[in-house]
């Protein structure tokens, strides 16, 4: 049984998908533990109900980016996941401790990367008169938003819809896609070779293995 961690910093639906198909033995794994960075996170209640370990690191607790991440290593380190996998966790990790974990972290990001890193993704592929958004799943590097993708899902853009709609929109291929990937690692059909992914021994491309 594969151990997964969850990082969140928020609502944790996407936690809440991943502990349903662990659940229900979609997934061969076991949410371990969850960890955030913000005390108030529902996601914790989430995991809780779930009979999941918590862990709250707040970064008031610490000088500096620095002496944060080293203690989220230790803590993360001390769950000894085999996969670990970031659900609206929003915090940038240092190189250190993504190095520590190279190949085996994963990050789900609402846009079809490489298009809009970072935040307010939603706004901006509504700014920019996009008529498609999307989430997507990557393996997690030392650039921000900018691994390897596993997996994209896209959604429509119509004219008139608010941030608030495409938001919603993209979460729910958000809660298919990510237990998918999550259920592919823990089958041990993905790995991360020379940067690239690979799935049932086949390189994908630039988009990952991109679905409708
Ligand atoms: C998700 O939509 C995820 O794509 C986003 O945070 C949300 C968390 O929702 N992540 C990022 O923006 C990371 N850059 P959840 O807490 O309900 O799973």
């Amino acid at each position: 049984m594969m151990r997964i961690l969850v990082l969140i910093s928020g609502s944790g639906s996407n936690l809440q998908v991943i502990l349903d198909h662990c659940a229900s033995g979609k997934i061969a794994g076991q949410v371990v533990g969850v960890i955030s960075n913000k005390a108030d996170a529902y996601g914790l209640i989430r995991a809780k109900e779930a009979g999941v370990a918590t862990s709250i690191l707040a970064q008031q607790q610490f000088a500096s980016r620095e002496e944060y991440d080293t203690a989220l290593q230790a803590l993360m380190a001390d769950y000894q996941p085999d996969l670990v996998v970031l659900a609206g966790f929003m915090r940038i990790l240092s190189g250190d401790l993504v190095r520590h974990f190279a190949g085996k972290m994963i990050n789900i990001h609402p846009s079809l990367l490489p298009k809009y890193q970072g935040l307010h993704t939603h706004q901006r592929a509504i700014d920019a008169g996009d008529s498609e958004h999307g989430a997507s799943v990557h393996f997690v590097t030392e650039e921000l938003d900018g691994g390897p993708v596993i997996l994209q899902a896209r959604v429509p853009i119509f004219e008139g819809d608010t941030a608030d709609e495409v938001a919603a929109r993209v979460q729910a291929q958000e809660h298919s896609i990510y237990p998918l990937v999550v259920r592919w690692f823990c089958e041990g059909r993905l790995q991360m070779v020379d940067g690239a992914v690979q799935l049932d021994g086949t390189l994908l491309g630039p988009a990952g293995y991109a679905c409708e």
